[in-house]
């Protein structure tokens, strides 16, 4: 065919050879093995002894997947190129008291020495195999019998059965589906580092993800040294999970108290700066917003926000001109989440609207003063998840008071907390309590 029928494209169309007519004896024999066939158990007779999960010293690893890494399991890591993916994993094999290999098709030997040095941990239980061939890897796997498997990267990887290319679809698929085998077979844990593209999906077919047990992503601004693990898929646990880590000289280092890093530590009040109480998978987080508004010289007012979706910012600000009269389509809005943490919590809505009214009047707000709650389409302010939580977290860090949705305050009931609660069910009530 030169003509692609599905994009209308000529001479686009690249052949690839799904089988090799004939395979060396030693790569069929790593076939051979690999798919023997299953006999049908009754699901009362099954044993469930291999389901013992391995536990890491990393305490954000282990809740990011569930409570430890499950035997047998396969887990696809993503993220951008330079974020810490090899980082991760290395210090991972290093500090697991167990055997682990780990396999790079990216970097020698002594690159991987290089890197190792710089992180502490146990060198003597690590292997390190450079080989890009799948059957050659499961063959080593298979008579090192390690606990851990780490293979960096999944494109690297390729299948001598195939003509393909590594990276190829045909070959991500294959290989993903021999360690899968082995992974189940031999009940050893295998990590895979799956490369991001562009617009931040893993590349390669989809199909990786579906055949993986846990998808994490490995996440980050690269100018700040902080990067975080969630969850996106995991068949063993909750995918609300989030691990924080801090970049250093050293390797990673887990954050178990994010909002202490995450407020920025300031002497005085400032006007565009307001704290939200936001949660973070299921734990509570106290993140600084700053916004800066001001007058825009061309016609068309800009808007940018880092660390939270700009349409949202863009329906915000519509919110405040039209409900409470403030001229937000006369200024430019910048909007600014400390740390470069991403936040996807509808609960920092309130948070950021006092930001943007604080920047706008040149009003500061009291330091002690956090705002949780989502803002609906008539200025409405809705109630959120995990409120007492978040409440607790605020009079830990030493905050006074906290604006909340009143629909919010029904459950919390008569309880004491050290702190102030503002509840408020319209945006004007924020302006009236907190500016005038
Ligand atoms: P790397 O793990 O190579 O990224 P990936 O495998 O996701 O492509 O991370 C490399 C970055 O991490 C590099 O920019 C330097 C930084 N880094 C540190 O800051 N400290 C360290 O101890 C190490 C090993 C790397
Ligand atoms: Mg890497």
């Amino acid at each position: 065919m030169g003509k692609c029928a599905a994009c209308g494209e000529w001479n686009t169309l690249q052949e690839e050879v799904m089988l090799r007519e004939k395979a060396s004896p030693a790569v069929s024999k790593a076939h051979a093995q690999l798919y023997q066939p299953a006999q049908p158990q009754v699901l009362s007779e099954i044993e469930t002894g291999h389901t013992r999960r391995l536990e890491t010293p990393d305490e954000e690893f282990n809740r990011v997947l569930g409570g430890g890494i499950v035997p047998g399991s396969m887990i696809l890591i993503g993220g951008q190129p330079g974020i810490g993916k090899s980082t991760l994993l290395l210090q991972l094999s290093m500090q697991l008291n167990n055997r682990v290999l780990y396999v790079s098709g990216e970097e020698s030997e002594e690159q991987i020495k290089m890197r190792a040095e710089r992180l502490d941990g146990n060198q003597d239980k690590c292997y390190i195999l450079t080989e890009t061939n799948v059957e050659r890897i499961l063959n080593f796997a298979s008579e090192l019998r390690p606990d851990c498997i780490i293979i960096d990267s999944i494109q690297t990887i390729s299948s001598a059965e195939l003509d393909a290319v590594a990276g190829s679809i045909s070959q991500i698929r294959e290989s993903a589906a021999l360690i899968q085998r082995f992974a189940k077979t031999s009940h050893i844990p295998v990590f895979i580092i799956g490369h991001i593209t562009k617009d931040g999906n893993i590349a390669g077919p989809k199909i990786l993800e579906h055949i993986v047990d846990a998808v994490l992503q490995f996440e980050g601004d690269r100018h700040y040294s902080y990067r975080i693990l969630r969850t996106i898929k995991n068949r063993f646990g909750s995918t609300d999970e989030m691990g924080i880590y801090e970049m250093r000289a050293g390797g990673l280092r887990e954050v178990s108290n994010p909002s202490e890093l995450l407020l920025s530590q300031k002497d005085e009040d400032l006007s565009g700066s307001a704290v939200a109480a936001t949660m973070e998978g299921m734990r509570p987080m106290l993140i600084e917003c700053q916004a800066l508004v001001s007058k825009a010289v061309y016609g068309n007012p800009q808007r940018t926000a880092t660390g939270f979706e700009l349409r949202r910012l863009s329906m915000l600000l519509a919110v405040l001109e039209k409900r409470c009269g403030l001229p937000f389509g006369m200024n430019d809005a910048f909007l600014n989440l400390a740390g470069g943490i991403r936040v996807d919590d509808p609960g920092i809505d309130l948070a950021i609207a006092a930001a943007l009214i604080s920047s706008l009047d040149n009003t500061p707000i009291p330091g002690d003063t956090c705002f949780v709650g989502e803002i609906g389409l008539s200025g409405e302010i809705r109630s959120v998840s995990r409120i007492e939580q978040r409440i607790q977290e605020a009079g830990r860090l030493g905050f006074k008071h906290v604006f909340l949705s009143k629909y919010n305050t029904k459950g919390l009931g008569g309880k004491d907390y050290p702190i102030v609660l503002h509840p408020i069910g319209k945006l004007d009530e924020l302006i009236s309590g907190l500016f005038r």
